[in-house]
């Protein structure tokens, strides 16, 4: 089978396509053939090396965390999942080594779930990791219905699908995007926006979701509100008894199973930004290097239908 592979840190031009052996399934995995994986900003800190004091992993590396993909075979023991279901994925791909810019790939049934029926196969992967990123940072938050949120990013992968999942829980969000995004800010539902041209007003919501590496933006927090950030390198420094926390995905199959039913009833919906063909991983590497995508950078797998 094909695999995008990295065998050392350094530029996007690294990555290259290599016929590796085709993984079996053990014992409680799935065997998917791929029909996309997704671009992440993890996907260029691992690349690159700034990610490398966290990365033990033995070159050459399959990178990738997104999949979306059809059951091929299953591993012993599997009842969740049967020979030709649609599933998705999110591979902790840094810590595990399992990637997923491969035509196969081998992974726990534990942490898939089913692609959402009605979607494009290939634009299912715009979901995994982003929407879990959104959707366990929210609960760490703990926003309750009713109370205010400021999202930053908020038209960015995990940024949008934080808007929508907090305006369908009721609670009333904020959103800071760059100039020109604010129509698509609403149309996620915010129902406020803010750009980061301007200084943001002081104290006026009771939380904020940081995405955008904007540690400034706790300040239009209100005095003991709360605050989840998900960018460690730029993380809020608790002030004025608000509480800061940060959130780190984690694989987790029953929730993307949720956040898949929400696509499926139309309070998520996956917003790709373009897809590239499976080889095309350098390039999609330096189009999200390079800020201003909306939505996801997809990898669709030839062999794929
Ligand atoms: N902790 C975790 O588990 C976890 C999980 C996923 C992601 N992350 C991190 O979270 C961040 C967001 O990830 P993502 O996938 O959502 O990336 P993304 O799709 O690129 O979204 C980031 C958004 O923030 C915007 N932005 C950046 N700086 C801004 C500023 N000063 N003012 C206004 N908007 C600004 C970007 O606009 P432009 O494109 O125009 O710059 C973009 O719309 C990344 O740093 C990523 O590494 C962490």
């Amino acid at each position: 089978m094909r695999a995008t592979v990295l065998p050392q840190y350094g530029e996007p031009e690294r990555l290259v396509v290599a016929e590796l052996p085709a993984p079996a399934p053990a014992p409680g995995q799935i065997l998917v053939r791929t029909a996309a994986s997704a671009v992440n900003p993890v996907d260029l800190a691992v690349r690159s090396g700034s990610a490398a004091e966290y990365v033990k992993l033995p070159f050459p590396m399959v990178l990738g965390w997104d999949l979306s993909g059809v059951v091929e075979a299953l591993g012993e023991g599997v009842t969740r999942f049967a020979v030709g279901d649609r599933v998705v994925a999110m591979s902790a791909q840094m810590a595990t080594g399992i990637g997923t810019h491969a035509e196969l790939v081998a992974l726990d049934a534990a942490i898939a779930a089913p692609a959402p029926q009605g979607a494009d196969l290939v634009h299912a992967a715009a979901l995994p990791l982003a929407g879990l990123t959104a959707d366990q940072a929210l609960e760490v938050l703990g926003a309750e219905s009713g109370s205010s949120l400021l999202v930053t990013g908020a038209v960015g992968a995990v940024g949008g699908f934080a808007v929508q999942l907090a305006a369908a829980r009721g609670i009333r969000v904020t959103a800071l995007v760059r100039p020109g995004d604010e129509e698509l800010a609403r149309s996620l539902g915010a129902s406020e926006v803010l750009t980061s041209d301007r200084p943001l007003p002081e104290g006026v919501v009771d939380a904020l979701f940081e995405t955008a590496g904007y540690a400034g933006a706790i300040a239009a927090v209100r005095d003991g509100g709360r605050a989840v950030s998900i960018v460690p390198a730029a993380a809020p420094q608790a002030e004025r008894g608000i509480e800061v926390k940060m959130s780190f995905v984690e694989q987790d199959g029953e929730r993307l199973t949720k956040l898949s039913g929400l696509v499926e009833s139309g309070t998520l919906t996956l917003r790709v930004a373009d897809v590239l063909d499976f080889a095309d991983a350098a390039l999609a590497h330096k189009r999200l290097g390079a800020g201003g995508t909306r939505g996801k950078l997809l990898l669709a797998s030839l062999t794929a239908n």
